[in-house]
């Protein structure tokens, strides 16, 4: 039977992982997938992480099944700071635990292609390059519009509200909620309100993807767009990542939320989201939701947690001045939020990059600043001249 199976290309963004493993040249530096890194270039694994794994291996009593939707008391213990305090009501914002964002996304993309089949998905490009075939995995229209010029580092914000003008009632637009990957240009708050408003008057339904809550200017203000919009709409699904902010990467560490417009209909979204999850994998891994629930339960902990969150945002920012003040054509990445900003570079720039200066950045041009020493800048900014880029 395999016979008839086409070869396929190897997923270009974690095709850098092995590239860069695999180049001896000691000065290498990787700016391709999307991890955090310290000024030595490590991914440390959080000390209030390693805390809780030391509580587990003593107190945990069992690695007994949990069940569909994981673990409750983990995605309860998210909400305060998700959806604020108080905020995100059990009752009406189902929750299940997910093996990362991607599998909130495909989870999502299952319930909306089951509610709603025809449902057009409208997504802002550049993108997650996993967005549009997640959606069209499971047979939703994918209808794109352009969110940013990545010559002027602009985002393109009456190109967006004019293409989700042409948007029907019940069709799904997907949002960034912090940190826009690949671009680090984020919405404003007056721009989510125009958003808002649009989707509530339209009867749009926003998918927030939220995987680096934290990592731009601080925990609240991150979820500052999420906030507004979820409080101006009936309806909305939230994929959540710990993977980032909890740096649990390799644990796919997620949860989905739905808000529904009443009690009934949030049963209903809950049994469904049962349903996907169980023939998807049946239960989600416990190990990262154990950690995130033993930090949040215990206050020493979670303090801890918050003010390493705090240090990544800081040096994330502090690398993303390095860049601007060693190449002032480079000024607006100073500017942008999270992980990430993609250059207006071609591929054989970026293909240049690697081979002449060891500098590995996704082919798209995306760039993973949290990856850089700040002492690196001038490094960078200069194989960037070199290559043409500046
Ligand atoms: C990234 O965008 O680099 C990360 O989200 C890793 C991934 O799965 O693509």
């Amino acid at each position: 039977m395999f016979e008839s199976l086409k070869p396929m290309p190897a997923d270009p963004l974690l095709q850098i992982i092995a590239a860069h493993r695999a180049d001896t040249r000691s000065d290498k530096i990787d700016l391709g997938v999307g991890v955090f890194r310290d000024e030595a270039g490590g991914t440390p694994i959080l000390r209030a992480v390693k805390a809780a794994e030391r509580y587990l291996v003593a107190n945990q009593p069992t690695k007994g099944y949990l069940g569909i939707e994981g673990d409750p008391v983990f995605t309860d213990l998210l909400r305060p700071i998700i959806f604020g305090k108080n905020g995100g009501d059990a009752s009406l914002v189902p929750g299940i635990q997910t093996p990362g964002g991607g599998g909130a996304l495909r989870l999502g993309g299952e319930l909306i292609a089951t509610a709603r089949p025809d449902a057009k998905l409208w997504l802002g490009t550049p993108s997650w390059p996993n967005h549009r075939p997640i959606f069209e995995a499971v047979k939703l229209e994918v209808r794109e519009y352009r969110f940013a010029d990545l010559t002027t580092q602009t985002l393109l914000f009456d190109e967006m509200m004019a293409a989700l003008r042409q948007a029907s009632a019940g069709d799904v637009v997907l949002l960034h909620g912090c940190c826009h990957n690949p671009t680090g240009l984020d919405l404003n708050h007056d721009q989510w309100r125009e958003v808002a408003d649009l989707c509530s008057a339209n009867g749009l339904i926003p998918f927030v993807d939220l995987a680096y809550q934290g990592l731009g200017e601080s925990l609240e203000a991150d979820a500052m767009g999420l906030r507004t919009i979820f409080e101006r709409v009936p309806e909305l699904l939230l994929a959540y990542s710990c993977d980032k902010n909890f740096g649990l990467y390799r644990e796919r560490t997620g949860a989905l939320y739905v808000k529904a417009s009443s009690a009934d209909l949030a049963r209903n979204v809950a049994s469904n989201l049962a349903v996907h999850a169980r023939v998807s994998w049946s239960m989600p891994p416990d190990h990262g939701a154990a950690v995130v629930r033993a930090i949040l339960e215990q206050p020493e902990l979670e303090a801890d947690w918050q003010a390493e969150v705090a240090e990544m945002g800081q040096r994330i920012r502090a690398v993303r001045r390095a860049i601007a003040s060693a190449a002032p054509s480079l000024s607006a990445i100073a500017h942008e939020y999270g992980l990430f900003s993609n250059l207006a570079v071609s591929r054989e720039q970026v293909d240049a990059l690697r081979t002449e200066h060891g500098i590995y950045i996704a082919p798209s041009g995306r760039m993973n600043v949290a990856g850089l020493k700040v002492e690196d800048a001038p490094r960078l900014v200069a194989a960037l001249d070199a290559i043409g880029a500046l």
